[in-house]
C-alpha cells in the first residue's frame, strides 16, 4: 500500500496575485488570499488545491496527504525530516522533502476537512443503446466554482529512472502506463498511481516525463462532468486566457481534457471521466503516439 493516499495540493510563486487570483475564480476555483499568499480549493473538501506565494514566477513543488500518521512518522524518520505544524486552515502536520530535480515535496497529515460544496449532480445521460433519461428534461446549475479536487500533477524531469525510484521509494506507487519511444527499452516517463489496494484511485496521481531537463508540465483538476468542462471551457474563453491543448479524450487514462495557460506561463489542465484503476489493474506499457494522440478532439499534444 501507498504510504500516500493522493495529491493534495500543487505550490507555485507568482508576482502578480491579483491578476493570478482573477484567472483562478475564471478557472473554477474558489480563492481566499492574503498579502502574500493565495489559495484556492474546489467543491471537495480539501481546504487548497493550489497555493501561490508571492514572488518571481516559479514552480515550487506538490503536497502529498500521508495515508496515516504512523505513515507520516516513519516517512519523517527514515528521510530525517522535522514534522512541523501548517500554518495554514486546517492546521494537520507536514514534513517537506526534495526531490532529485530540487523540487518540494511536502507529505501532510491531519488537516481538518473544509465543509464540502455540494454539487447537484445533472440527471442521467441519454445514449444511443442506453437512455436512462426519461421523462425528464436536463437542468444544469452549475456552480461558479467548477473545480472539484486536483487529479494529478505532471512533472518534466532530468532522470526518469532516478526519479522514478525516488517517488516510488518514498510513497510506493504503481505504474500504471509506462511510455517508450520506438522500442520498449527506451523509456521517455511513466503514469504512476497511488496503491490504495482494492480502492480504485486515478489512473495517474502524478506523470514523470524524462525530458532531460527539470521543469513543470501541468496540474489537472476535476470538474463534475462534460457540461462542467465545456462550461468552463466558455468561461476561460470569454476571459481571452490561452488556450493550449483541448477539449479533446486521451488514450491513457481517458480524461475528457482541457488545457490551458493562467497569466503567468504555468499549465492547468480541466478535466473530468478520468480512468480509475485499483491494485489488480496492472501496468502496462505504450508507445508514445498512444500519449499523443487522442480517442477523439485536436491531435499533437503542445
Ligand atoms: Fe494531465
Amino acid at each position: 500500500m501507498s504510504s500516500i493516499k493522493d495529491i493534495l495540493y500543487v505550490k507555485f510563486s507568482v508576482p502578480d496575485l491579483t491578476k493570478q487570483d482573477q484567472f483562478l475564480q475564471d478557472f473554477g476555483f474558489e480563492t481566499r488570499s492574503s498579502e502574500n499568499l493565495l489559495m484556492a480549493r474546489g467543491t471537495d473538501t480539501s481546504q487548497y488545491v493550489y497555493l501561490a506565494e508571492l514572488g518571481e514566477p516559479a514552480f515550487i513543488g506538490i503536497g502529498f496527504e500521508a495515508s496515516s500518521l504512523a505513515d507520516l512518522e516513519a516517512l519523517a524518520k527514515r528521510e530525517n525530516a522535522a514534522l512541523e505544524e501548517v500554518q495554514l486552515p486546517g492546521e494537520g502536520c507536514k514534513i517537506a522533502l526534495e526531490d532529485p530535480d530540487g523540487n518540494i515535496v511536502e507529505v501532510a497529515f491531519g488537516i481538518d476537512p473544509a465543509a464540502k460544496h455540494e454539487v447537484v449532480p445533472r440527471p442521467a445521460f441519454n445514449a444511443g443503446t442506453k437512455r436512462l433519461r426519461l421523462g425528464e428534461r436536463v437542468k444544469l446549475s452549475p456552480p461558479k466554482n467548477l473545480v472539484k479536487r486536483l487529479g494529478h500533477c505532471v512533472l518534466n524531469v532530468v532522470d526518469f529512472r532516478d526519479s522514478e525510484r525516488w517517488y516510488k521509494d518514498r510513497f510506493g506507487l504503481i505504474t500504471s502506463d509506462e511510455i517508450y519511444i520506438e522500442s520498449e527499452e527506451n523509456v521517455l516517463g511513466a503514469f504512476l498511481r497511488c496503491d490504495r489496494g482494492k480502492d480504485y484511485v486515478d489512473h495517474h496521481t502524478l506523470f514523470l516525463v524524462g525530458a532531460g531537463e527539470s521543469g513543470f508540465n501541468h496540474a489537472a483538476f476535476e470538474l463534475e462532468d462534460w457540461d462542467s468542462l465545456m462550461i468552463g471551457h466558455d468561461r476561460l474563453k470569454q476571459g481571452e486566457y490561452e488556450h493550449r491543448w483541448g477539449v479533446g479524450k486521451h488514450i491513457l487514462g481517458s480524461q475528457v481534457f482541457d488545457y490551458w495557460r493562467d497569466p503567468h506561463g504555468f499549465s492547468l489542465e480541466h478535466f473530468t471521466d478520468g480512468d480509475l484503476f485499483n491494485v489488480d489493474s496492472g501496468s502496462h506499457v505504450a508507445p508514445l503516439d498512444d500519449l499523443l494522440n487522442v480517442l477523439w478532439g485536436p491531435q499533437g499534444h503542445p
